[in-house]
């Protein structure tokens, strides 16, 4: 069991809690996804890691409610504890493998979308804790969705915050505030981009039309987290990849973002799965047993 060490509801239907599990702490990196179970028989639910502190062996998870599984892991309380909390998983950040000196000839610019900042921020403060500086937008539809600013601040060289009705920082949606910036002289050699799908297209479509390289988390797509539901199944680069084993960080540039979104949504139910069995093979399609692919 992994005791949940702090509970807290961060703003409308979004928290953030510290979980002890020392063996992910100890070994995870800016990047890496956990797969958490409230109970036993609990959905098994895959988070991008938001923190970790080796020396006290803890973890820290932020998540939105969107479903029973998520729903069950907010209604826990600090004292209690998760039955599984499994990890680390997925590759991590490319950063973790370039060498530092290559890195600090880098401009970067981080560009996080509502609950996307929780997987920014552990990249942004990995590289500060190295001495390179990353400059990083934080969008939100409105202040009071806007999560972890202190925190951001804290790590971030320059930190710009947007929202799309204006009612806190710059005014409109992160690929405006991207766009502003290379306007103001800004340059940058590599973007990172992590936030609901249709943010992290659009993001894309930017910064190639600005010639900048980017990278993007295709958390949103997985299921299971397994490498077995066949949930997060995408083209990149004209590849057949799964997020889950092979990312969740892909070259945004190359993903097909437009069939990662039709096919998430025909992946819900089980014709819908039956379908994609049909089309693309036998393998992958909810034989993990979790994702209600078997029933
Ligand atoms: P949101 O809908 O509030 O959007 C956040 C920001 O993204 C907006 O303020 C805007 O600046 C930008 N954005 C949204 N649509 C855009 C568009 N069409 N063009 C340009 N920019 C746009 O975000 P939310 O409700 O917090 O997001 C929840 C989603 O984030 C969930 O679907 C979840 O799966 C995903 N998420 C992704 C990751 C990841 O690793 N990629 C991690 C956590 C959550
Ligand atoms: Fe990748 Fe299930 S989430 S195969």
């Amino acid at each position: 069991m992994y005791r949940i060490v702090k509970a807290k509801e961060l703003t409308n239907n979004i928290y953030l809690m510290v979980i002890e599990a020392k063996r992910v702490a100890k070994n995870c990196l800016p990047g890496q996804f956990v797969i958490v179970r409230a109970e036993e028989e609990s959905e098994r639910i895959p988070l991008t890691i938001c923190d970790y502190d080796r020396e006290n062996g803890t973890v820290t998870i932020v998540f939105q409610v969107v479903g029973a599984g998520s729903l069950l892991l907010s209604q826990k309380k600090e004292g209690e504890a998760f039955h599984d909390f499994v990890g680390p998983l997925g590759r991590p950040s490319d950063f973790c493998e370039t060498p530092l000196e290559e890195l600090k000839q880098k401009k970067i610019l981080f560009v996080a979308g509502g609950v996307g900042t929780a997987p920014v921020y552990p990249q942004v403060k990995w590289l500060k804790e190295r001495g390179i500086p990353s400059d990083v937008i934080v969008g939100a539809k409105t202040k009071s969705l806007l999560i972890m600013e202190d925190e951001m601040r804290a790590v971030a060289q320059n930190l710009y915050i947007t929202t799309d009705d204006g009612s806190y920082g710059r005014t409109g949606m992160v690929t405006k505030c991207i766009e502003d910036l290379v306007a103001e002289g800004k340059k940058y050699d590599i973007c990172v981009a992590i936030g609901p799908m249709i943010m992290m297209k659009f993001c894309c479509l930017t910064t190639k039309k600005l010639g900048i390289p980017t990278v993007v988390s295709m958390n949103p797509v997985m299921v299971d987290g397994t490498g077995m539901c066949g949930g997060c199944r995408l083209t990149v680069g004209g590849e057949v990849k799964f997020a889950c084993v092979d990312g969740p960080e892909f070259d945004g540039h190359l993903v097909d973002f437009d069939q990662a979104m039709k096919r998430q949504t025909i992946y819900k139910t089980e014709e819908g799965r039956r379908y994609l069995a049909a089309k693309e093979g036998a393998t992958h399609h909810g034989g993990c047993g979790h994702c209600g692919g078997e029933q």
